[in-house]
């Protein structure tokens, strides 16, 4: 039925034909051959969420067991999940929630399960209001203090008298340029409040993430720990063979394909978004190819298509004040300052969180931020002697101006920045 159709395309369009007269004429026949590998693309985007996760019962249910308490409105406890990227973890809340939110709405309980990507958001205002929306109270996009948004969520809770169940996924990201002050508000939001509050889940990919914690916050969140372990090559090749089920057309995907793209991703960190990845990538390129067979070659050439991405994807990840720190050092860099020391660093930050109407944080946070993206191999600082002026750092960018400007480029509010001149270049220049 399907290569009826297709012959029948290839037929319209090649009657065009004749030496490239229709420049048009291949795409539109190949594009519409393609389902000839893909059934069904959507199965294989990063947010789709998986009907079953081979080798994930454990933590599901153990999650669902400290999850249960609420559906009898009792707060459950606090869950504090971490592991590294890829390990199911955002997977397995989002399971979780939905199967949750299935029984709410069945029961009609007054109980919301809200889902939020701090990394995303990217700052505490945006959370703080993504909570109160998620019960229905409103919050202005912008305009408020950030303590008038945290009343406005704990008298909602206790107006409307509902538990509210919040994921708070990559919490790191926030900590790391907020600290943690947040949290320990939240944490004691409950107080005083019987049958309505906030059961928070916080998840981090940042193994180390629990030294950025207040003692006090990290036993609130981690009243319960669920570790995600990497998966191994035999357990990525049980999750790719169930997506590409769904994914593709049979026979479009062999096993020696799939079994390849758990190996390559197993033997870096166990990382399925890494393997599904791989697999998505190799079916394009062998799909833009005209091939209806996916094989080896296609997931080595992916392979090398992902590894170039990857800075793009690392820098395009980092939490906002992160690219800020990043966006003022490509400013100096693009305006004859490769070297910044950290002052003319932290105000060229200053300037461009002004420009788009962002706090800026401290000091001294922007030079834990400035560490933790020379930990990343992002920026190089060096330690230099001022003479009588003590010592000082000086920062350059390890990544090309090209590649951090792209990734400036694709973000909607960081692409405004690129035109800013800092105002004190002429003087640092010299
Ligand atoms: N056990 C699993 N079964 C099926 N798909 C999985 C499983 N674990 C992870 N995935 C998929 O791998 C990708 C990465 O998982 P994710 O939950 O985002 O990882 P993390 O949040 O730990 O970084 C997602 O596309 C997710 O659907
Ligand atoms: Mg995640």
């Amino acid at each position: 039925m399907e290569s009826k159709n297709s012959k029948r395309a290839e037929g319209a369009f090649q009657s065009k034909g004749g030496g490239g007269a229709d420049p048009l004429g291949e795409v539109l026949r190949r594009a519409l051959q393609r389902p000839r590998i893909f059934r069904d693309r959507n199965v294989m985007r990063s947010d789709y969420v998986p009907d079953r996760l081979p080798h994930r019962d454990e933590h599901i249910r153990r999650l669902g067991e400290i999850l249960a308490p609420a559906l009898s409105l009792s707060k459950p406890s606090n869950v504090f999940i971490y592991g590294k990227t890829g390990t199911g973890k955002t997977a397995v809340v989002r399971y979780v929630f939905k199967r949750f939110r299935e029984v709410v709405e069945r029961e009609n309980l007054p109980l919301v399960f809200a889902y939020i990507n701090c990394r995303i958001s990217g700052t505490e205002y945006r959370v703080l209001a993504e909570l109160c929306e998620s019960i229905g109270v409103k919050v202005p996009f912008t305009g408020l203090s950030k303590a008038e948004v945290f009343s406005r969520l704990r008298r909602g809770l206790r107006e409307k008298g509902v538990l509210l169940v919040a994921c708070f996924d990559e919490i790191d990201a926030l900590v790391k340029s907020y600290g943690d002050n947040l949290l320990y508000e939240l944490s004691r939001i409950n107080e005083g409040a019987e049958e309505c509050g906030l059961a928070m889940i916080g998840t981090s990919n940042d193994l180390h993430f629990k030294d950025y914690l207040d003692p006090r916050v990290l036993s609130s969140l981690s009243e319960e720990e669920l570790v995600f372990h990497p998966y191994t090559a035999t357990e990525l090749i049980d999750i790719l063979t169930e997506r590409a089920r769904l994914a593709f057309r049979e026979g479009a995907v062999p096993q020696a394909v799939i079994n390849l793209c758990a190996a390559l991703a197993a033997a870096e960190h166990g990382d399925a978004r890494r393997a599904i990845d791989l697999l998505r990538v190799a079916a394009e390129v062998a799909e833009r190819n005209g091939d209806s067979i996916v094989e080896e070659r296609h997931v080595r050439l992916a392979q090398s298509m992902i590894e170039r991405g990857r800075v793009f994807e690392a820098l395009s990840t980092l939490p906002l004040h992160s690219k800020l720190v990043l966006a003022a050092l490509l400013l100096l860099a693009k305006n004859g300052v490769p070297n910044p020391i950290s002052g003319m660093i932290y105000q060229t930050y200053r300037e461009v969180c002004g420009r788009i109407g962002v706090e800026p944080l401290t000091d001294r946070r922007v030079s834990s931020l400035i560490s933790e993206l020379d930990m990343l191999g992002v920026v190089k600082s060096d330690l230099v002697n001022m003479g009588r002026r003590g010592r000082t750092r000086k920062i350059s960018l390890l990544t090309p101006v090209e590649e951090v400007e792209e990734v400036m480029e694709s973000d909607e509010l960081l692409a405004s920045l690129l035109s800013h001149t800092p105002a004190s270049i002429d003087k640092w220049r010299k």
